[in-house]
């Protein structure tokens, strides 16, 4: 194989209680990538669609992640990589990890496999941390592998997924305005008192239980975020009246994703969250505010071929 093209899903990190632990993929958003072998050793960026992304190859989280995984094999395979953005960058749905965890499935694929789709974790974590600054693992682990992931420990790195509903549904709220992700990571305190933790890990563990029973009461409960959510919804537009009127409406879960400034809303069917749709247009057509929504299913595969 010469070529290939990928899809790498965008993703909501966090689900309220979990900073930087947990995340799911969803559907609809992501990047396409498109990698082709190289005579040479050189990684090159093409000219990327829907984003204006770096093209030294040291400064773009798709070749640094490729460069990690070539690095581990003590390969000189060279690649040209074509990214096509479905979403924009610094919206709050993982999209650098959109682009690293696709440039290293892709990248393994045209090198025959060497390694698992787990095992490209850790090269794709590379590419993430140049772009936010350090390693979090909840958007590429779910973009990577599919479903909703949990980090249980980064040191050494050990996840876990946490089945979801079939029935759930997620809307994506994102009001366009840019949070880039390693200033919105500057806001989170350093430290927390136990009083704060024990709600947070009461939450974290709740949130699971409701996931795996469909306990939708819990559920709305447990998306509760006593570390980010206090100190970064200010930089979202109108964040606590959307947040209010989901609630009221039949959402079983809102926050914000990842380091914002989207939103998600969780719902137990389409129907159900096409009335809160049509409201949150409202509110940022009143305050002249573009706002893009997307509703999908949690994306159970993560990246796949195309
Ligand atoms: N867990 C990370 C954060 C996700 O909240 O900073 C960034 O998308």
């Amino acid at each position: 194989m010469e070529s290939i093209q990928v899809f790498a899903p965008a993703s909501v990190a966090n689900v309220g209680p979990g900073y930087d632990t947990f995340g799911f993929a969803i559907e609809h958003l992501g990047d396409v990538l498109t990698l082709t072998k190289r005579e040479d050793s050189q990684l090159k960026i093409l000219k990327s669609d829907g984003a204006d992304l770096p093209t030294d190859p040291k400064n773009n989280v798709a070749t640094v992640a490729i460069q990690a995984l070539l690095d581990s094999l003590e390969s000189q395979q060279g690649f040209d990589v074509h990214i096509k953005k479905l979403f924009k960058p610094g919206s709050g749905l993982g999209s650098s990890a959109s682009s690293a965890a696709g440039a290293v499935y892709a990248a393994n694929k045209l090198l025959d496999s060497p390694y698992t789709d787990e095992q490209l974790l850790e090269f794709a974590l590379e590419g993430e941390a140049l772009a936010s600054g350090m390693i979090h693992a909840d958007n590429v682990a779910p973009s990577l592998l599919g479903g909703f992931q949990a980090v249980r420990s980064y040191e050494p790195l050990e996840l876990f997924r946490i089945p979801t509903p079939e029935e759930l549904r997620v809307l994506i709220i994102f009001p366009d305005v840019e949070v880039k992700t390693s200033e919105a990571k500057g806001l989170v305190p350093k430290e927390l008192a136990v009083k704060e933790a024990r709600e947070q890990w009461g939450n974290v563990g709740a949130l699971i239980h409701a996931m795996h029973t469909a306990d939708y009461k819990l559920m709305r409960h447990a998306i509760t975020d006593r570390i980010a959510e206090p100190v970064r919804k200010q930089l979202i537009p109108h964040y606590g009246q959307v947040k209010q009127y989901a609630l009221d409406h039949g959402a079983v879960g809102f926050n914000i994703s990842g380091s914002g400034p989207s939103m998600f809303a969780l719902f137990r069917s389409a129907k159900a969250a096409k009335g809160c749709m049509i409201e949150v247009e409202k509110i940022y057509q009143k305050a002249d505010l573009p706002v893009m929504l997307n509703l999908s299913r949690i994306n159970p595969v993560g990246c796949q071929v195309i």
